[in-house]
């Protein structure tokens, strides 16, 4: 078998692909062959050294994996060989609230998903909706789960509630799917209007150009008549700006703040965020009974994530830096087989 190996802060280039002697299960552990693994902006942060979870040197990365069973342990009840699984990206959180003793992540502190093989506690399993392929799927752990996160971990949204998505990258597309599903209305931002076309056919019912509109805080609210939406599923962090999209009591579901990091203007008063009245939830994807919920939805409204792209298992690098130009949309997947 073969894996990647990283060295943190090596960047794509300090990636290695090695040979394995294929591993064998022990108790309350399954083997899964690797079919499919989604890129995202989280595999190059853990790359770079710029990721907020400690990262070990020659770790396999990629914690966005799906896969079948090919062998099981003693002990191992949940899963069978043959059963379409997803791995959990934090394995050892299973339910409630995040809390460090869950932080042990996959493709960062664990061993990941760019793999042929990998091993995995039958506890950080879920199995796959029937309708997903696989690299349809790879896009479930990590993005996925964390707009189901952002959606419904605090208030759950509900019908006819307004929600804020920004920009066409992986969590913003599915929290657009499952809000619109949710019977919400979506406003979304993006770049291009090319991107707003496709954003638009998704479901969003209004789309505001970021770059365009760089108070896109007040457009928002413009478009719902002053009152600011219920929900922003904040993947950029340029705080002001959700706060100014925001209604009194509303959510600023705090994904990331990385792709904030240039339009971050002077650090927001305390008496800013008071004024707001908005509540801001920072969030880490998701629990493995989040993902199970998540899933029921995705089955049986068979919503599908949008693949934009798939490369073979010797062409990580090549899509890594292909994942980090942008200008597309969708997940962007490995094969890997
Ligand atoms: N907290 C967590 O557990 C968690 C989980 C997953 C991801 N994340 C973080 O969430 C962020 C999004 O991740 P992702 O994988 O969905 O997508 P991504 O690939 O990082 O998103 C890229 C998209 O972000 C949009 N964007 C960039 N700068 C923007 C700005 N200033 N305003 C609005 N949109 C902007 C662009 O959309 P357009 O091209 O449409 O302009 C771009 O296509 C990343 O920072 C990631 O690290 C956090």
């Amino acid at each position: 078998m073969k894996s990647y190996h990283l060295r943190s802060g090596a960047g794509i280039d300090g990636l290695t692909l090695r040979e394995h002697d294929d591993p064998r299960p022990a108790f309350g552990q399954v083997l899964l062959r690797v079919h499919a693994t989604a890129l995202s902006m989280r595999e190059l942060l853990v790359l770079e050294g710029d990721y907020p979870l400690p990262v070990r040197d020659d770790v396999v990365p990629g914690c966005a994996g799906v896969g079948e069973v090919v062998a099981i342990g003693p002990g191992v009840t949940r899963v069978a060989p043959g059963d379409r699984v997803a791995a959990t990206v934090f394995p050892d959180w299973i339910d409630g609230p995040f809390g460090l003793d869950y932080a042990a992540q996959l493709g960062s502190w664990r061993d990941g998903m760019l793999t042929d093989l990998a091993l995995a506690g039958e506890q950080g399993l879920v199995r796959l909706p029937d309708h997903l392929s696989y690299a349809e799927a790879a896009a479930l752990p990590l993005t996925a789960v964390t707009a189901w996160n952002a959606l419904t971990g605090g208030r759950p949204a509900l019908p006819g509630e307004t929600v804020l998505t920004l920009g066409s990258g992986g969590v913003s597309l599915f929290a657009l799917q499952l809000a619109k599903l949710a019977g919400a209305r979506v406003i979304a931002t993006t770049s291009s209007p090319a991107k707003a076309e496709q954003l638009r056919e998704l479901g969003a019912d209004e789309v505001v150009g970021y770059r365009a509109t760089p108070e896109w805080g007040a457009e928002v609210r413009r478009l719902t008549d002053g009152r600011g939406v219920d929900r922003v599923v904040d993947v950029v962090g340029d705080l002001a700006q959700s706060l100014a999209a925001t209604a009194l009591g509303g959510e600023i579901a705090l994904v990331g703040h990385w792709l904030g990091a240039d339009t971050e203007g002077p650090a927001l008063s305390s008496a800013a965020l008071f004024n707001a009245g908005a509540v801001v939830r920072p969030l880490a994807v998701g629990s493995r009974a989040q993902f199970e919920a998540m899933n029921r939805v995705v089955a049986s409204a068979r919503l599908r994530p949008l693949v934009h792209r798939e490369f073979g298992f010797d062409e990580v690098p090549e899509a890594l830096r292909y994942y980090g130009k942008g200008g597309f949309v969708g997940n962007v997947v490995i094969r890997h087989s």
